[in-house]
């Protein structure tokens, strides 16, 4: 049975874009790959089209990641398309939350933290103006966060 995730941050040109490749990538390269359907979007409308930011891709491109997709906005009909509906930050969260509206809808919605060892409930923060330093950051934080849902998936 396929399992689809979804990512979501503002704009969908830096952290869910990313988390998006890394769960992929690593779901392909472990030893039993699950059937896993993975996407991002964001809440905002001010990147659609747009392909991830410059220093997203680089950073990304350092640990042999790929981002090619283009930005997209999150749809309501998401919440009945995917399994996992996966928020970076409590912000995002609290609009994903909102925007449910149902219980069913609502007991998709997650932190992407929440599967994280190491940085359990935290906020991915956002890297848009703050230089290649943030965006390691958020590769880290997501590269353990990814790890942990597969773990979870997979038991
Ligand atoms: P993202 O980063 O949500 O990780 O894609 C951002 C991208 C754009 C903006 C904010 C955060 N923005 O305000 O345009």
């Amino acid at each position: 049975m396929t399992i689809s995730i979804l990512y979501v941050c503002l704009g969908n040109i830096c952290r869910s874009p990313a988390a998006e490749a890394l769960l992929r990538q690593m779901n392909e390269r472990s030893e039993n790959p699950l059937d896993l359907h993975v996407e991002s979007a964001g809440l905002g409308s001010w990147h659609i089209g747009k392909l991830p930011h410059e220093d997203m891709r680089e950073a990304a491109s350092d640990r042999g990641l790929s981002l090619t997709g283009r930005a997209r906005q999150f749809k309501p009909e998401f919440f009945d398309e995917f399994d996992y509906i996966l928020a970076v930050d409590q912000s995002v969260l609290q609009e994903l939350y909102r925007a449910a509206e149902t219980p069913e809808r609502k007991a998709k919605v997650g932190l992407i933290t929440e599967y994280s060892n190491r940085y359990r409930g935290e906020d991915i923060p956002d890297p848009f103006y703050q230089g290649r330093g943030a965006f390691d950051r958020v590769l880290d934080m997501l590269e353990d966060s990814c790890e942990g849902l597969l773990q979870k998936l997979k038991k």
